[in-house]
């Protein structure tokens, strides 16, 4: 079955990728992804100095899913442009994906990393876990000033990862502004922001930071997940290349990513649980339901879903 596709002008010889944050802040995992199946590689959010991050425990998987307050650890936006010549000798695209707690970190991680040209820049708007720092993608104004000030740094295609929208006034109002900043793609979604997970046993949260609050992923996000790739598919008039992030499990997920819209599926819990051999798993459930379904490529089956 054929699972290559073009995304945002990039070949990909698999629409399936790890989701930046899952397994991709060393440079061990950076390489455990160049050798793995997935289709690209996806950085961890660097900012412009290393970061360690909140404190431990900060992930945390349970049956039907996770929540993390990782609070963005990472190598550094120098380390990652550093390394990201080695990372080329795997023959994939690097999207790297940026973030910062102010403008001006943004701009200087954007203009380290865009220094050795990754195929694409993931800009992160959706990091729930900065205590003090609100998620930039639910602020629209935010948003648009600094998507402009980052259009004049990043000279590779640039795209979005934004947080789960719940009213379609939002995804509207986020649509119009993205189209006026002139995005090259989406990244939908990032965790569901500010969860908590209690463990009734201890009488306790089941991470540290924030009191507990943290962004939930996995299997039981999906419904939100897909939710928000067909309200910009749509709402892009499905011209817009999608990354569709969130409860991927199975090929099955794969498949309603694709229906929904989404040109690539990202996989970020169902990595952190089972490692890099779960695409070879999603690829062979995937390539059967496809074939079983009529499909001769994931491309055939993407924006298909029917309205009732
Ligand atoms: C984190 O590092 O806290 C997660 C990153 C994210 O949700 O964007």
């Amino acid at each position: 079955m054929d699972l290559s596709v073009e995304f945002a002008g990039v070949r990909l010889a698999s629409c399936l990728m790890n989701a930046a944050g899952a397994l991709c802040v060393t440079r061990d995992e950076l390489e455990a992804l160049g050798r793995a199946r997935s289709g690209a590689i996806v950085t961890k959010s660097m900012t412009p100095a290393l970061r360690r991050g909140n404190p431990d425990p900060r992930y945390h998987s349970f049956p039907g899913g996770s929540i993390n307050s990782m609070g963005l650890p990472n190598l550094g936006a120098p380390a990652y442009a550093a390394l990201l010549p080695d990372l080329r000798r795997f023959g994939k695209p690097v999207i790297a994906s940026v973030a910062g707690l102010s403008t001006a970190e943004f701009l200087e991680a954007a203009r380290a990393i865009t220094a050795v040209r990754p195929d694409l820049v993931e800009v992160n708007l959706s990091c729930p876990n900065i205590p003090g720092k609100p998620q930039i993608g639910y602020d629209v104004q935010a948003s648009r000033a600094l998507l402009r000030q980052l259009r004049e740094v990043v000279t590779v295609p640039m795209g979005v990862k934004l947080p789960p929208y719940f009213d379609p006034v939002h995804q509207d109002a986020t649509a119009a502004m993205l189209r006026e900043a002139g995005v090259a793609f989406v990244s939908v979604i990032n965790s569901v922001g500010n969860g908590l997970v209690v463990d009734p046993e201890r009488e306790c949260a089941v991470i540290k930071p924030k009191g507990g609050f943290g962004g939930l992923g996995g299997a039981m996000i999906k419904p939100v997940a897909l939710a928000n790739v067909r309200a910009f598919w749509k709402l892009f008039g499905g011209r817009m290349p999608i990354l569709g992030t969130g409860g991927v499990v199975s090929g099955a997920d794969v498949f309603e990513h694709g229906l929904c819209g989404a040109s690539a599926v990202q996989v970020g819990t169902a990595l952190m649980d089972e490692g890099v051999g779960v695409f070879e798993r999603l690829e062979r459930e995937l390539g059967e339901i496809l074939a079983r379904k009529g499909y001769r490529s994931f491309e055939d089956c993407r924006g298909k879903l029917r309205e009732l």
